[in-house]
């Protein structure tokens, strides 16, 4: 696909690019040159335009902020050591965002305008791509009810956005995580298998309060028995038990992440048994006490493998085997970053060049 003919483009007159290292900045704080911005209105898809980044003003009475329509994704590019640009599978983020479109009664963004959009803003931005090891340009395209209006119904106007950063790690060392047995991340019938923004304010308060305890994270459980372990932050979860993979199995409080889903695909290829499933605490503590409890990490587009060195449940920490030994999950870490950076064999057809 081609960047979209019908986006109006203003190009910046001075683009910010050489004011940073975009090898070494912090994790979403510093944006690229330009935004891209289509507006949704009576009952269709209207203006698309690229524009300089900056704040555009909008109401207080717009309805994302007060009733939370407002939905995101969160993508990579990377750049070949040839300067060449490629997304890691866009078109499962384009397809994911439109399924929390449904769910939460807001348009569907046509494939045209969200790869359009991406294609056209990166071919403008590439020179905010990473070139490190380590480095990508993270993505953030974003669904907001636009209608300056108080009153709880579907907004009528919209805006869909994609603005980017430079990106480096996001966790710098391995980190620690609490089985959440108070609070909830997610309940069935709700909106847990979607990336909804109300989704990602809930969980900060639960987090703080780990984070007090010397946690970096919490790993959520389910709703009615908090003894199924469901996922950690913005991460699914993944644990070597024995010589098995074992992920807790998607349902609708887990967000099907496209990490999860590489992961998988990978550890099939070279022929790890894999098995999705429900997770109970009681079977991670029994493995740990067992010593077969090998490797635990987090996969996400952001952190993409996280190392756990330690869980705590209750009043007990259990510290997890050295990071160094974790044989699968350095593994795939490792060939990840090499399928991304183009530098392994992308036999999936997952990197999407930006031509
Ligand atoms: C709640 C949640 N779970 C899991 C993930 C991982 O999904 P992905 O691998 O698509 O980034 C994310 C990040 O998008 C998330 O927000």
């Amino acid at each position: 696909m081609t960047a979209n003919a019908d986006i109006k483009i203003e190009k910046t007159t001075q683009s910010r690019v050489t004011e940073y290292d975009v090898n070494n900045v912090p994790f979403g704080k510093c944006f690229s040159d330009h935004m891209f911005i289509a507006e949704y209105a009576d009952g269709k898809w209207e203006k698309s335009i690229i524009m300089p980044y900056k704040d555009v003003p909008m109401s207080f009475a717009m309805s994302a902020l007060h009733y939370g329509q407002a939905i995101f994704e969160g993508m990579k590019a990377y750049k070949s050591d040839t300067g060449e640009v490629s997304v890691f599978r866009p078109l499962e983020n384009f397809k994911r965002m439109n399924k929390s479109a449904i769910r939460m009664a807001m348009p569907e963004v046509p494939e045209e305008i969200f790869m359009g959009g991406l294609l056209a803003l990166l071919k403008l931005d590439a020179a905010w791509v990473p070139t490190s090891e380590t480095g990508s340009l993270y993505i953030r395209p974003f669904l907001i009810a636009t209608d300056e209006a108080i009153g709880v119904k579907a907004s009528e106007t919209y805006k869909f956005v994609i603005i980017t950063c430079p990106a480096g790690k996001y966790y710098s060392e391995p980190i620690k995580v609490l089985i959440e047995t108070n609070y909830i991340r997610a309940v069935e019938g709700g909106v847990g298998y979607v990336k909804a923004a109300g989704n990602y304010g809930r969980s900060l308060y639960p987090t703080k309060l780990a984070q007090e305890k010397g946690y970096q994270q919490v790993i959520w459980t389910d709703g009615k028995t908090h003894s199924y372990i469901e996922e950690s932050g913005t991460m699914n979860l993944m644990l070597v038990i024995g010589d098995t993979l074992v992920t807790p199995a998607l349902c609708d409080t887990i967000l099907a992440g496209i990490t999860r889903d590489s992961v998988l695909a990978l550890a099939k290829e070279w022929g790890m048994k894999v098995e999705e499933r429900k997770v109970s605490i009681a079977e991670v503590i029994a493995a740990h006490t067992a010593g077969t409890l090998k490797e635990v990490f987090g996969v996400g587009t952001a952190a993409t493998i996280a190392q756990i060195i330690g869980i705590g449940h209750v009043d007990n920490y259990y510290p997890l085997p050295p990071v160094e030994g974790r044989q699968f999950s350095n593994k795939v870490d490792e060939v990840l970053r090499g399928i991304r950076k183009g530098k392994v064999a992308d036999t999936f057809n997952w990197m999407f060049k930006v031509k």
